[in-house]
């Protein structure tokens, strides 16, 4: 490096270091306005998102099919001119907004529905019989092709690179973690994820520092008897009673045999086996969840599981097999929001909601695969309320009569465009794990 390029490497880190001590949200002296909140509720960019999650709520597409959806979305960077790659992860979509060099930092929605039926009647019901947008994952690709617009119109004042991960596959799929391997946020210094809640108030966010969201892991065991007649017990080896001694006995590894201070469930969500009142059938098959907030925890109910299937039911003389289904479903690791992240997300949300609207939630035992980006890079999760009073109150997530209230786009929209924006602006000293390969630029 020669005299010259010292002296800019100079020139370069005092700007950097003096900028951030005059930076903050308020400070009009900035030229980019990081509080998109007001833009965000334009009606150009509102009724955009509105349209748009419509749209996708009318065609809902499972884990790795969102063909449509992914295409809805190319359409749309196309035409506001934002480059992106794809696939990534099969329908996986990997947008680009700012300098295109370091830092960069990422926002991430989820494109997938749920395999359940729309029970709410309104003019822009899911047109696909058995499939619903029943987690507001429609709203989040709006938001986040919302922020998208915002970012795009300030893109010139954008210090470093936003970049947009439109993600399949979060209902079980691990889509995430297909992004994460395909490699595509190698450089990435930080990722923000947001869920729609109908637990808070509209206006008002929610997350915590530290574990917020369980570890979570499937399971499907077969259980094998031989069949015969109900009347002649004696000449079957009946598994529905062996399963149903099995179930029980899952029930005691929680209470049993974990600490009552560490969080942790084992849920049976299915029971099939049987097809008639007077048949003892050959086999019975059960399914369901296992929780925890810690990697030893989660191991020790996933080897616990195992053995207590089998043996007990071989106590009923029937054999046992249990899969955990890794391939379709891959154990989501613990959410866990990074700690100086955290006070970012406070100071953005509070300057962007107040600070009496940033609230501190307790952990929950839902899981997310926005963990998967977690493990590689620090990330940060948070709950967007749309609970507004004076509605009716919200149905939960997963409920067939789940609905989004849409006040809450331009929130969300906000939120990511200033987390992300504010993050380069403190950030900007970042550099690519690549060290040096930036010096020439300076
Ligand atoms: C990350 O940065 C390195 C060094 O500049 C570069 O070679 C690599 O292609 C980058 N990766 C991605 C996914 O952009
Ligand atoms: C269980 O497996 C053993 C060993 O393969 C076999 O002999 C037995 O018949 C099986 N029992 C049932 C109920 O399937
Ligand atoms: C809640 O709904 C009422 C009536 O539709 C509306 O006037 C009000 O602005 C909404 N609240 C918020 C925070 O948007
Ligand atoms: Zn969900
Ligand atoms: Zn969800």
């Amino acid at each position: 490096m020669n005299f010259f390029n010292w002296l800019s490497l100079f020139i370069v880190f005092h700007v950097f270091a003096a900028t951030p001590r005059i930076f903050s949200l308020t400070d009009s002296s900035t030229q980019l306005p990081v509080n998109f909140l007001d833009a965000a509720k334009k009606p150009e960019v509102f009724d955009y998102m509105v349209r748009i999650r419509r749209k996708i709520h009318e065609n809902p597409e499972l884990g790795y099919e969102e063909f449509e959806t992914s295409k809805l979305i190319r359409a749309e960077l196309d035409q506001l001119g934002i480059p992106y790659k794809h696939p990534v992860a099969i329908t996986g979509i990997i947008g680009f907004i700012g300098t295109g060099r370091s830092p960069f930092v990422a926002i991430r929605a989820d494109m997938d529905a749920l395999p359940m039926q729309e029970m709410v009647e309104w003019e822009h019901k899911s047109k696909v019989p058995g499939k619903m947008h029943g987690c507001g994952h429609d709203a989040h690709v709006a938001m986040l092709l919302g922020a998208a617009k915002i970012l795009k119109h300030h893109e010139k004042e954008i210090q470093g690179t936003v970049v947009l991960v439109f993600q399949p596959a979060e209902e079980g799929g691990g889509g995430a973690k297909r992004i994460v391997e395909a490699g595509t946020l190698e450089n990435v210094s930080a990722i923000f994820g947001l869920h729609v809640s109908p637990n808070f108030p509209l206006g008002e966010v929610g997350s915590r520092s530290g574990p917020m969201l369980a570890g979570n892991g499937f399971f499907e065991a077969i259980i094998r008897g031989k069949g015969g007649h109900a009347a002649i017990p004696q000449q079957s080896i009946d598994p529905i009673l062996a399963t149903s001694n099995v179930i029980i006995s899952l029930q005691n590894l929680v209470s049993r045999e974990a600490d009552p201070l560490d969080s942790q469930v084992v849920t049976v969500g299915k029971f099939q086996g049987g097809s008639a009142f007077n048949i003892i059938p050959d086999s019975v098959t059960i399914g369901g969840t296992f929780r925890a907030f810690s990697k030893e925890s989660f191991q020790q109910l996933r080897h616990r599981i195992e053995q207590v299937v089998i043996a007990q039911a071989a106590v009923q003389r029937c054999n046992a097999t249990v899969n955990f289904l890794q391939e379709q479903n891959p154990f989501f690791p613990v959410t866990i929001n990074d700690g100086d992240l955290h006070e970012h997300f406070r100071s953005v949300a509070g300057s962007l909601l107040g600070v009496n609207k940033v609230n501190n939630m307790q952990p929950l035992m839902g899981a997310e695969d926005f963990s998967f980006y977690q493990e590689v890079i620090p990330g940060y999760f948070f709950m967007v309320g749309m609970q507004n009073a004076s509605h009716e109150k919200l149905e939960q997530v997963h409920s067939p009569y789940f609905k989004v209230n849409e006040d809450v786009l331009p929130y969300g929209a906000a939120l990511h465009a200033s987390l992300a924006v504010s993050y380069l602006l403190k950030h900007p000293q970042d550099i690519a794990p690549a060290e040096g390969k930036y010096h020439d630029e300076l």
